[in-house]
């Protein structure tokens, strides 16, 4: 078991036990060696980083402004913005509703810093997502969908989703990669994952119905 014990020893957090915990953030986020922008931004060097300040990936504004106004990913920042993210930066597109737990988050961070900062120790990143993971045929990643199509099925969706997040639960959907998009409705419409609106929303769509939509949300993503 690895513990970290920081100056003072005040505490100790458990980075193996962080490294499970960070399974609630592995769907959106990559870290580590090869870790790319997913639904979230990647997290490698995250540590005294400016919020919002990435290249190539597509902050909301909220998050954008926090950073231009002196945001920075201190490891009490971090704290703050995990337990609550919305109370920290309101209007975030992060649909996570936080991690309550005071140790639960010393753990995750500790475990985050190792993974986060380069070396020789890094471990690979991890995808956000598989299709294996939800029992579904690969070969949906390959079908393409038009984008004009995906706007016009898209009135359904934007009832409830808004581009930047519900209050009620309701993630924002914009900006996604495509992999990610497809595997998460396929897994609603074959009932691999369970939610029943969005079962019989996506019970519903075809898989070529399913890929315009993920071409239209990704494009969406990129409006102000
Ligand atoms: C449902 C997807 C999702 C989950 C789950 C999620 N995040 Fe995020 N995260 C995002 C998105 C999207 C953003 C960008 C938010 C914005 O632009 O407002 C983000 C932003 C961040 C940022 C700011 C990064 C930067 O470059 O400024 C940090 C740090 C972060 N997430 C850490 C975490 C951690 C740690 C977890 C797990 C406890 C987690 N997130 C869970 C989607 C997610
Ligand atoms: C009645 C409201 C409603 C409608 C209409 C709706 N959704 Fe959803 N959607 C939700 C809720 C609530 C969730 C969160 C479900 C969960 O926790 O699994 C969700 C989840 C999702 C997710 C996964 C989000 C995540 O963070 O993993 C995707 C992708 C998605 N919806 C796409 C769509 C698309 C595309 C449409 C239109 C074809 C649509 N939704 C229509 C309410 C709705």
């Amino acid at each position: 078991m690895l513990a970290l014990v920081p100056a003072g020893g005040a505490w100790s957090a458990d980075a193996e036990r962080g490294k499970a915990l960070y399974a609630q953030c592995k769907r959106c986020h990559q870290v580590g060696d090869g870790a790319a922008h997913r639904i979230g931004p990647h997290l490698n060097d995250v540590f005294g980083r400016a919020a919002g300040s990435l290249e190539g990936f597509r902050y909301s504004p909220a998050m954008k402004a926090a950073g231009a106004g002196g945001l920075v990913w201190t490891a009490a920042a971090l704290d703050g913005f995990l337990s609550e993210p919305r109370a920290l930066v309101p209007r975030s597109r992060m649909s996570y509703a936080g991690m309550k737990d005071d140790s639960d988050r010393a753990d995750l961070l500790a475990w985050l810093r190792l993974s986060s900062a380069g070396g020789p120790d890094r471990p690979a990143a991890e995808p956000t997502a598989t299709p294996e993971e939800y029992g579904l045929d690969p070969q949906l990643l390959t079908i393409r969908g038009d984008p004009d199509y995906g706007a016009y099925l898209a009135g359904e969706c934007t009832t409830c989703h808004r581009p930047d997040g519900g209050e009620e639960g309701i993630p924002a959907i914009t900006g996604w990669p495509h992999d990610d998009f497809v595997i998460a409705l396929q897994a609603y419409k074959r009932g691999k994952r369970v939610h029943p609106a969005m079962q019989l929303v996506a019970g519903r769509l075809s898989d070529e119905e399913i890929a315009a939509l993920a071409a239209h949300f990704r494009r969406a993503g990129d409006e102000p």
